[in-house]
């Protein structure tokens, strides 16, 4: 009697496998909902992940967002490595310094007057609490999301996210909401009208959208029209958080504060965290029992958690996010190519589909993401990308470009 199946046995004796053999194995047992990247991944630091073979990829996809910090950053793995040591896990059932710090931090890097935090384990998650609370709060089911916003996957999350591939086969489930336009503050605001809704949920920078932004004169109609509803204003900051636009949040960016904010991706330098920042008057709706979650807050994160926050600051990875922007702007703009969102988030418009573009940029060791629009590139690079790798993006992008063009003629 063996602990382990036979096939288990016989592939942990060949340890060296090519990466084929790799996706082979996990392709075996993984459901089959992911459309991944041929590079099975063992190792990273800073901008740069590497794979079963060796070869080294600069990494401007950020971990899908995550790994603002770069990877691997040496301060939060110590912290994690030294939590573990001491105390890796228990619930909100206790009190625990590492999580107070942890809170403490993010409250005080927050907006004026959002001085509550509640750290759960998703982007959806979060989303899904913010939801929750404005429901109970205001009494009321109807939620306002925007057309082209992700939120997550989760039914609630799932429920204000605009692409019917998501949604299909889950409408049965959901509560009602309607959608706002993007950018269009009028007719948002006629919609919120309408629907006098618990909630508007916005993804502030549309990132599968392509890095849209809009107007701050449309968040500001957006906020006003809350206020005059009574709903409450949620910014889904899962990707613009924790100081990729310049400023901790987008919401300081632009200078319109919402009532909740939701973070996660980097939040936890790599390691899975999310959290809800409320503004005070929110957080007095919420009474003992109402929300929770087991591993929300739990003793690994927060040390992750509270170390990412001190690099962010420490290592003015806001200041640094606007001179990745800048670099990859001046690229761009010597190519004639368009482009937008803000700091370590870019949508390059291409005009042409870029699947191939970013296939080729991969057989040149670069990553890079495409969007729900065909034709946008999206870079979520960590803030701490040199110039000098900006360069060899735009070198190989020009060989792919020049390849892509041969090829066509
Ligand atoms: C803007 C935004 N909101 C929510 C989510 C969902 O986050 P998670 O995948 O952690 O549930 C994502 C994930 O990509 C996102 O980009």
């Amino acid at each position: 009697m063996t602990l382990f199946s036979d096939h288990y046995t016989s592939m942990m004796q060949h340890e060296t496998k090519s990466a084929t053999e790799w996706m082979a194995f996990e392709d075996q047992t993984q459901l089959g909902t992911y459309n991944k990247w041929p590079i099975p991944l063992v190792k990273a630091a800073g901008a740069m992940v590497e794979d079963v073979e060796g070869n080294q990829y600069l990494d401007l996809y950020g971990g899908h967002c995550v790994a603002f910090l770069g990877h691997n950053h040496p301060e939060v793995v110590k912290a994690i490595k030294a939590q573990a040591d001491d105390l890796l896990f228990y619930s909100n059932a206790v009190y625990a310094p590492v999580r107070a710090r942890a809170s403490a931090r993010l409250a005080r890097l927050a907006p004026e007057g959002m001085n509550t935090v509640f750290f759960v384990n998703s982007g959806a998650e979060a989303n899904e609490v913010a939801m929750k609370i404005a429901r109970k709060a205001t009494g009321r089911a109807h939620v306002v999301g925007v057309e082209g916003d992700f939120h997550g996957r989760t039914m609630g999350s799932l429920s204000t996210t605009w692409a019917k591939k998501y949604r299909d086969g889950y409408e049965k489930a959901f509560g009602p909401v309607s959608f706002a336009p993007f950018g269009d503050a009028d007719a948002a605001v006629q919609v919120i009208r309408d629907a006098s809704p618990a909630a508007v949920i916005v993804e502030p920078i549309q990132s599968m959208g392509g890095m849209r932004t809009a107007d701050r004169s449309y968040f500001e109609a957006l906020r006003l029209a809350c206020d005059e509803t009574g709903a409450m204003l949620i910014f889904d900051e899962v990707q613009t958080g924790v100081g990729r636009t310049g400023s901790f949040s987008y919401a300081q960016t632009i200078g319109v504060i919402p009532h909740m904010i939701t973070m996660a991706k980097s939040l936890g330098g790599g390691v899975p965290v999310s959290a809800l920042i409320l503004n005070d008057e929110v957080a007095a709706t919420v009474g003992p029992g109402e929300q929770g979650t087991t591993f929300g807050g739990g003793m690994l994160a927060m040390a992750a958690v509270d170390a990412a926050l001190r690099v962010v600051e420490e290592e003015k990875l806001s200041e640094r996010a606007l001179l990745v922007w800048d670099a990859l702007a001046e690229g761009c703009n010597e190519r004639g190519l368009r482009y937008q969102g803000a700091g370590c988030l870019m949508g390059i418009d291409f005009g042409q589909p870029v699947a191939p573009i970013v296939a080729g940029l991969r057989g040149h060791h670069i990553l890079t993401g495409g969007s729900a629009n065909p034709n946008i590139m999206r870079l979520m690079p960590p803030a701490v990308v040199t110039r000098e790798q900006v360069d060899q993006f735009f070198t190989a992008l020009d060989a792919v470009l020049q390849q892509l063009e041969e090829v066509d003629a």
